[in-house]
Order: structure tokens, then sequence, then C-alpha cells
């Protein structure tokens, strides 16, 4: 039987399979669900800024130094009970209790002082790791790319600084040039890199012209950016690639650790399918490894990577004009 071990930012998993941060993460008897159906390691869902902020207000009444903030919040924070970041603390560390596996602690902050402060806080849980998620959407137009990379990456080593397990990121596929933002990344000492975060976007009802606030699970064809990331970044950076986004089956998580992930984040599969399914998406991979004949995961991680790649275009340009070039565009 195939060993399915890997390791993570310096973290030992039982197997690739890590259940990405959700509502699932969010409830303890959902994570003692997932370590049963055979989970490596949980991300907890994420600690918010709006969490914190939300409370703050409600201390200090002082609502106009955070005007955009508070407005967007007003929104969703009463009808959230018992979600104030203390709670969100005394849970992440009962989850750390309650489970034998790691557990990696998920932080979304906005500003600066709030990244450093509650990363601190949330290793103080017990969490084995963190996950930076650098969800933001752009809605003002006077800060250039360059000026939230480069805070990014500031911030990312402020954290690194002030904590002793490892840091991973957690980004979205909209930079310009992920490859150069990773590698910088890479450099202030982030370990793991989670590619990619799948964003919430607006939707509208035009019968109703209303807002639609959907709820979208991934589709399989999602896992094709992670994958180009993977395999461009096989070899060249010292942190771990952590493929999320369409890993829906077991041969997905494969073709990931081809392109070069050392593991992968599900979360759609789950909805989708039940907690549960995570044990056959296990034994897919499992016995697809049998049947190739590969006793561990380095045996064939990164094979299919850009380095490894018979054909060296397959993750760049070419790869592009040559599709493009045989498509047939008659019917
Ligand atoms: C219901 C739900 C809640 C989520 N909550 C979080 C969260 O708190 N933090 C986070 O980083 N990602 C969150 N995500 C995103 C997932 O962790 C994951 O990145 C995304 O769904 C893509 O993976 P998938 O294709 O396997 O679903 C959430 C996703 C869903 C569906």
């Amino acid at each position: 039987m195939a060993n399915l071990k890997t390791t993570y930012m310096g973290l030992e998993l039982k197997n690739p399979f890590i259940a990405g941060a959700s509502g699932y993460t969010a409830n303890l008897d959902r994570i003692k669900q997932l370590e049963e159906a055979g989970a490596a390691a949980i991300v907890t869902a994420s600690l918010f800024e709006e969490q914190i902020q939300y409370e703050r207000f409600r201390l200090e009444e002082d609502l106009h130094q955070f005007d955009n903030l508070y407005a967007e919040m007003t929104g969703f924070f009463p009808q959230v009970k018992h979600a104030g970041p203390k709670e969100h603390l005394t849970w992440v560390k009962k989850a750390k209790q309650g489970v034998g596996i790691p557990v990696i602690a998920s932080l979304n902050a906005v500003n600066r002082k709030v990244w450093s402060e509650w990363a601190v806080q949330l290793e103080d849980t017990g969490a084995d790791g963190l996950e930076l998620n650098f969800y933001a959407t752009p809605s003002v137009f006077d800060r250039s790319s360059m000026d939230v990379e480069q805070e990014q990456i500031e911030i990312s080593g402020e954290i690194k600084n002030k904590v002793k397990v490892p840091v991973s990121v957690k980004l979205s596929p909209f930079y310009s040039n992920p490859l150069h933002f990773i590698k910088n990344l890479d450099e202030v000492g982030v370990q793991g890199f989670v590619l990619f975060n799948r964003l919430f976007q607006p939707d509208i009802n035009v019968e109703e012209e209303t807002n639609r606030y959907r709820h979208n699970l991934s589709t399989e064809v999602e896992h094709e950016g992670p994958l180009r990331y993977a395999g461009l970044l096989h070899g060249n950076i010292q942190g771990d690639v952590c493929a999320n986004s369409g890993i829906l089956s077991g041969k997905d998580a494969v073709k990931l650790i081809l392109a070069g992930a050392v593991c992968v984040q599900v979360v759609s599969t789950l909805y989708k399918n039940k907690i549960s399914s995570l044990s056959n998406l296990i034994r897919e991979a499992e016995s697809w490894m049998d049947g190739k004949g590969y006793k561990d995961l380095g045996a064939f991680r990164g094979k299919m990577s850009a380095k490894n790649n018979s054909d060296p275009g397959f993750y760049r340009r070419a790869q592009y004009v040559k599709h493009l070039i045989k498509a047939d565009y008659s019917s």
C-alpha cells in the first residue's frame, strides 16, 4: 500500500488532504468528523478584521475612524451572536484540543497592526500554524498594485518575526505576476503558499433588480489555475505549495501533486458530497499510486512540473498560442 505521508511547512501530515477554511471548520463536531473522514489537518474558518473592529466599536463607540468598514459591517454583524474575536480564540483553542491532527489558524485582517497583534494571539491558542488569508477586493482607486503587494510582503515578514509556528499565505489569483510576488514572500520566510482562494463575487437579479448574495461552490476547471502555478513554482522556491480551488476528487489532487504541490485543501467537494466523502478522495489517490507502483508521494511529486515537463512550453505562453492555432472555430 502506498505511503501518503507528506510534510507541509514542517508539519508532518498523514496524507496530502487538508480540510480548508469554511463553515465546516468553524464547528467542533464537524472538525471531529473531518478528522474521522481522514483529513490530515484542518484550517480553521478565518478570524476576520470585521469581527475585531466590530468588538472595538462596541467598546469605544468611536465609529468615525473606521467609517467605511463600519458601513459594511453593520449589514451583517448584528445578526451574528458570539462572533467576537475572544470567542474565536477560545474556539480555536478548543478545536486544537479536540483533535489529534494539526490545526492551522486563519486570519483575514485589513489594518497592519491588527495583522500582527492577532497573528500572535492566534499562535497563543496552541495552533500548529498560521494561514494569512490575503482576501481583499479592490475598492479604492488610489492604491497601486505595488503598494498592496509591498504591504502584504512587509506584514508577512513582520508576522514571521513575531511567531514561532510556520506561516502560510492564502492568495487570490489576481496578482499581475504571482511568481514574482510569491518569490518575495518566500524570501521573507513564508513557508506555505495556498493557491488560490476563491473570491465571492457580486451578482444581480435582473428580474427584481436586487443584489444577489450567491454562494457558489467550485467546479473542477478551477484547479487549472493552481495547477499552472504549482507547476511553475516547483523547484523555484523554498516554501511549499498547497493547492486549493476545484479539487473535487482524488485524481484532481494527484494532478496537483504531479505539478509540484505538497498537499491540497478541499472545501467544495465536502459541501457537495458530505464530509465522509473525504475518505473516498484519499482512497482514490492511494489506489492511483498503487496502480502506478508509486511507493510514496515523493516518487511523483513535481514529475510534470515546468522543470520536468517533456513540453517546456506547457505552462507558458506556447500552450496558449498552440491552443488557439489548433482550435476549430467552425462549429
Ligand atoms: C462556506 C464557505 C466558507 C468559507 N470560509 C472561508 C474562510 O473563513 N476563510 C478562508 O480563507 N476561506 C474560506 N472559504 C474558501 C475556502 O477555504 C476555499 O479556499 C475555496 O472554497 C476554494 O476551495 P474549494 O474549491 O475546495 O471550495 C470558504 C468557502 C466556503 C464555501
